[in-house]
C-alpha cells in the first residue's frame, strides 16, 4: 500500500504542531488506501546545509548517517502531508534546511498541507508550493487551514488535550486525504512504469 509521510515541521519547545500532528494521524491512520508514517523533524536534527555540491548532483551519496536516515524516510514515502506553522510569513527554517539536504527523494510525488496561524498558514503553504515545484513534486490545491477561531483555544486548552476541537475541520481533511490518495496512486503507478 502507498505510504504517506506526515511531516511535523516545527521543533520549538511548547509547539502547537504536536496537537495538529496527533489529530491528523488519528484521522488518517484507519484509511484503506494508504498508510501513514509521522516524521518529526525533532527526531532528525540536521546540520545547516554546507555541502560543496547540491544534492541535485550528489543524489543519495549522503555526507553523514544523520542525513542518510532522513533521506531514506523521504525516499520510502509515496506522498507527503506537511504540517506547517507560519513564522514571519514563511515556513520554518528547519524544514527548508532538511529539504535542502535532499532532492530526488521527493521527486514525482504529491504533497498536501495542513497549516495554522493568523491566516491558517496560507502564506507559508503558498511558499512551500513554489519550493515543491523545484523538487519536481505535485503540490495539491486542497489544504486544511487552522485559523485563530480553532487555533487559539487549541493552544490554550488544558491537558489532556481533547482534539474534538478540530472536528469542524474533519470534512476538509477528508477531502484533502481523498485527493492526496488519488495523486499518490496515480504518480506511484506512473513511477513504476516510466523513468
Ligand atoms: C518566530 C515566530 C514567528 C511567527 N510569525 C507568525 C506569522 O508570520 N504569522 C502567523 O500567523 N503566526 C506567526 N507566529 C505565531 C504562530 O502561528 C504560533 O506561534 C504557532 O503556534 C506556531 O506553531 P508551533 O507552535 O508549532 O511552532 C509566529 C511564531 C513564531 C515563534
Amino acid at each position: 500500500m502507498p505510504q504517506i509521510l506526515i511531516i511535523n515541521s516545527t521543533t520549538r519547545e511548547g509547539r502547537f504542531s504536536e496537537k495538529a500532528a496527533a489529530w491528523v494521524v488519528d484521522q488518517l491512520k484507519g484509511r484503506s488506501d494508504f498508510t501513514v508514517d509521522l516524521l518529526d523533524l525533532r527526531e532528525h536534527p540536521l546540520p545547516f546545509f554546507d555541502q560543496p555540491m547540491s544534492p541535485m548532483y550528489t543524489l543519495r551519496d549522503y555526507p553523514s548517517e544523520k542525513i542518510a536516515k532522513f533521506g531514506r524516510r523521504v525516499d520510502a514515502a509515496d506522498g507527503f502531508l506537511i504540517l506547517t506553522a507560519e513564522y514571519n510569513h514563511g515556513y520554518t527554517a528547519v524544514l527548508k534546511n532538511a529539504m535542502d539536504h535532499t532532492l530526488v527523494e521527493w521527486r514525482r510525488k504529491p504533497v498536501a498541507f495542513v497549516g495554522w496561524g493568523n491566516v491558517g498558514g496560507a502564506r507559508a503553504i503558498e511558499q512551500l508550493r513554489e519550493v515543491a515545484v523545484e523538487f519536481e513534486m505535485a503540490p495539491l490545491r486542497h489544504a486544511v487551514h487552522i485559523l485563530p477561531d480553532i487555533l487559539v483555544p487549541a493552544i490554550q486548552a488544558p491537558e489532556p488535550f481533547d482534539d474534538s476541537i478540530f472536528a469542524p475541520l474533519e470534512p476538509k481533511l477528508k477531502v484533502l486525504a481523498d485527493d492526496l490518495a488519488w495523486w499518490t496512486k496515480a504518480l506511484a503507478d506512473a513511477r513504476a512504469t516510466a523513468d
